[in-house]
C-alpha cells in the first residue's frame, strides 16, 4: 500500500458584511488613504458587528460553506482544531463550541493558539493526525475577530487588522498528493513586540490594565515587519531547496496577508513571477488566523489538482514557517 498523505479536499470561507474603508479611518485618526495603501496594500477590511458574535460565528459560517460545497455529513468530522488569538472566551474551547454548533457529534475539538501562524502549524497539526491513520476527516478552521482587541484610536495597529474566516478539510490521499513538507519555527525572545499584555495570566484583568488600554493590541511594527520579512523568505526558499523546486515548479505563493511589502520580498526572493503569488489583502486586511484559507477559498477556482503550492506565515510570538502542498482536486 502506497504511504498516506493529508491532502486538502474541501475549502470553506466567510467574512462579515461590513466594510470598513481606508476613508472611514480617516475620521477616527490621523491616517490617509494613499498612507495605508502604499505602506500595506489595504484598502478595506471587515468588521463583525453583530452584537454578542464571537469568532465561533465566524468560524461556524466558514464550516458550513466547506460541509455544503463538499458535501459530508459533519457527523463523520473525527477532528476539529480552531487557530485564533481571538478565542471566543478564555478557558472553554472555541472549538468544542463550533463543533456542536455545526453537528459534529463524533469529534473531538480544540483550539490551536499561534497568532499569525495558527493556520499554518495547524496544517502540520491536522496532517499529522490523518498521515498516522488515526483520523479520516480533520477539519481545520481559522478564524478572528481582531476588531475585538483593537484601539480604534492607535494609527499604528487599527489599519492593518480585519475580522474573518476561513476552513480546510484534510483527508487520507493516495496518489502522493496533499502536504509534502514543512519548515516551523518559532521565537520566544520575539514575544515583547507583537502582544496583548493584560488578561492573561502574567496581568490579570483590573480597573487598571483597562485605564491604560492594555487588552488591546500592541506592535512594534517596524521591528516585526523586519523579523517578518527575513523570516517568511527565508523559509520559503528553504523549502523549496529542500524539494529541489525551482520558480518554474512553484504554482502559486499563499502567504499570510499582513502586508502586501513581506508578500512581495517573500516571491521575490522565491523569484516567481507575481501572477503566482495569490492575494486578497486589498479587501480584507490581516485577519490573523484566517488570511490563508481565506485566500485558498477566494482563489479555489483557479487551483489545479497537482498544483505545487508553498505556503508562507510570520506572527507573534514569534512563530514563522513554510509549507509545501500538493492541491488534490479541481474545483467544479
Ligand atoms: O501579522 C503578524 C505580523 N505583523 C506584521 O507582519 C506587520 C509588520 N509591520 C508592518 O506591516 C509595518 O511596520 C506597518 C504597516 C505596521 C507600519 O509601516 P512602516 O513602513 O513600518 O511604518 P513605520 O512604523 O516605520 O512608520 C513610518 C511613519 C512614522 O512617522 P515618522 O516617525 O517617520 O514621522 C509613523 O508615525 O509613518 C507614521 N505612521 C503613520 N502615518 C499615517 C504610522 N502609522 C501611520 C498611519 N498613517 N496609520
Amino acid at each position: 500500500m502506497s504511504k498516506l498523505s493529508a491532502a486538502i479536499t474541501a475549502v470553506g470561507g466567510y467574512v462579515p458584511e461590513f466594510k470598513m474603508t481606508n476613508k472611514m479611518l480617516e475620521d477616527l485618526v490621523d491616517t490617509n488613504d494613499e498612507w495605508i495603501t502604499t505602506r500595506t496594500g489595504i484598502k478595506e477590511r471587515r468588521i463583525l458587528k453583530e452584537k454578542g458574535a464571537g469568532t465561533s460565528y465566524m468560524a461556524i459560517k466558514a464550516a458550513e460553506d466547506l460541509i455544503k460545497k463538499r458535501g459530508i455529513d459533519p457527523s463523520e468530522i473525527d477532528l476539529i482544531l480552531v487557530g485564533t488569538a481571538t478565542p471566543d472566551t478564555l478557558v472553554a474551547s472555541t472549538a468544542a463550541y463550533v463543533a456542536s454548533e455545526i453537528g459534529a457529534t463524533n469529534a473531538f475539538a480544540f483550539d490551536l493558539l499561534a497568532a499569525c501562524s495558527s493556520f499554518l502549524f495547524g496544517m502540520s497539526t491536522a496532517a499529522s493526525f490523518i498521515e498516522s491513520g488515526k483520523y479520516k476527516k480533520v477539519l481545520l478552521i481559522g478564524a478572528d475577530k481582531m476588531s475585538s482587541i483593537i484601539d480604534y484610536t492607535d494609527r499604528t495597529t487599527c489599519i492593518i487588522f480585519g475580522d474573518g474566516a476561513g476552513a480546510a478539510l484534510f483527508e487520507p490521499n493516495e496518489e502522493g498528493l496533499g502536504l509534502q513538507d514543512e519548515y516551523l519555527r518559532s521565537d520566544g525572545s520575539g514575544r515583547s513586540y507583537l502582544s496583548m499584555n493584560a488578561g492573561g495570566s502574567i496581568m490579570p484583568a483590573t480597573e487598571e490594565t483597562v485605564k491604560d488600554k492594555q487588552h488591546f493590541i500592541f506592535q512594534e511594527g517596524r521591528t516585526v515587519f523586519k523579523f517578518a520579512v527575513s523570516n517568511m523568505a527565508d523559509a520559503a526558499a528553504n523549502i523549496m531547496e529542500r524539494n529541489d523546486l525551482t520558480d518554474k515548479d512553484v504554482d502559486w505563493l499563499v502567504a499570510h496577508q499582513a502586508n502586501k511589502r513581506i508578500i512581495d520580498a517573500t516571491a521575490n526572493r522565491m523569484g516567481i513571477e507575481d501572477e503566482k503569488v495569490l492575494m486578497n489583502i486589498e479587501r480584507y486586511g490581516n485577519t490573523t488566523s484566517a488570511t490563508l484559507p481565506l485566500v485558498l477559498s477566494d482563489y479555489e477556482s483557479q487551483l489545479k489538482k497537482g498544483d505545487n503550492i508553498v505556503f508562507a506565515a510570520f506572527g507573534g510570538g514569534f512563530t514563522w514557517g513554510s509549507i509545501y502542498l500538493k492541491w488534490a482536486y479541481n474545483s467544479k
